[in-house]
């Protein structure tokens, strides 16, 4: 099934409009057997249509789709000048970037309306349903090695999270390292993968997912408590978020931090995290590959390391593959 007309049938049924078969048809330039299986692979992907006899297809309440175009003119003027690629469908943001960062230039992003391997962390599969979420991930280039990126996983998240208050959400967390949550449940995630020489040029690439309107059948594929957009909208009365606005509302914040970190680093991030830190004084349990550590969540250092408070004393720990969880 060619990407390109089922993108192109998409745009035009994007306007919530009823539209013939062989009016789809012509528009393509395809038979209307051939718009009717495209219709088909539609509603495969979770896109609800309407039929009616004599008038046609449409998506009821019509649908926002990505946009190289509407991202690029909402980015700041001045900014860093980033190389968007918005796809409908690829195996992975973050992998198609790792795969290609030779070559990508610094500030290349990958956007896609849905993802058939969405990775999380700790081996986890993002679940990514077509046209409903935010997937994307943006290459940089660091030439002071691994030691540069510091806490920067953190910062990605306080860029996140600042981003949805600006839209008028509130009661955003940051769960160490980095999980974005709204009442201990997941909003949105991030996956930074590092590679070139660890103690010289080395690519990034950063990964953020967000469930802006999960869809209740995908939602079935996740293992953990989440949230989403609209519904937060909805519930605390602000409007409609454009998936969009809100892609180029984190790029924008990203492409910031990316440019001043190496000189800046964690520390200035470090108050802007405290304020939202999940369970910040409460018991916790933190478990490595090796070990379980129960303690009280007193913050993050200047590095970003989580800090607990523990019956041995205060212990530091820097990342990797761990998870923390409230302890009751
Ligand atoms: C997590 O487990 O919290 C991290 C989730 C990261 C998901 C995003 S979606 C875009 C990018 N591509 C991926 O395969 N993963 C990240």
């Amino acid at each position: 099934m060619q990407q390109d007309q089922l993108q192109s049938l998409l745009a035009v049924l994007a306007d919530g409009e009823y539209h013939s078969g062989s009016e789809l048809g012509e528009l393509l330039g395809v038979s209307r057997t051939a718009v009717w299986k495209h219709l088909q692979k539609l509603a495969e992907l979770g896109v609800a249509l309407d039929s009616s006899r004599g008038r046609g297809y449409r998506l009821p309440g019509g649908m926002e789709l990505l946009a190289a175009e509407s991202i690029s003119a909402q980015l700041p003027e001045g900014g860093l000048s980033l190389a968007l690629e918005v796809l409908p469908l690829v195996d992975s943001t973050n992998t198609r970037l790792m795969a290609n960062a030779e070559q990508l230039p610094a500030g290349a992003v990958c956007i896609a309306e849905q993802q058939s391997a969405g990775r999380g962390r700790r081996g986890r599969t993002w679940v990514s349903p077509f046209a409903r979420n935010l997937y994307f991930s943006m290459l940089w280039r660091f030439d002071g090695g691994a030691a540069e990126l510091e806490g920067l996983s953190l910062a990605v998240g306080v860029c996140i999270a600042e981003t949805l208050e600006s839209f008028g959400l509130t009661g955003i967390t940051l769960k160490w390292p980095n999980d974005v949550l709204v009442e201990n449940k997941k909003l949105a995630g991030i996956l930074l993968e590092m590679s070139g020489d660890p103690a010289g040029t080395c690519h990034l690439v950063i990964g953020v997912g967000i469930n802006v309107e999960m869809s209740l059948a995908a939602a079935t594929g996740i293992d953990q408590p989440w949230v989403d957009v609209a519904s937060l909208a909805r519930v605390q009365g602000c409007e409609r978020v454009s998936r969009n606005a809100l892609c180029a509302g984190v790029l924008a914040r990203l492409a910031a931090l990316l440019e001043d970190y190496p000189e800046q680093g964690f520390a200035d991030w470090r108050e802007r995290w405290m304020m939202r830190a999940a369970f910040l004084g409460a018991p916790v349990r933190l478990i490595t590959a090796t070990q379980e550590t129960l303690g009280t969540l007193t913050g993050v250092d200047k590095s970003g390391a989580l800090v607990l408070s523990t019956a041995a004393g205060e212990q530091l720990f820097y990342g990797g593959e761990v998870s923390l969880r409230p302890e009751s």
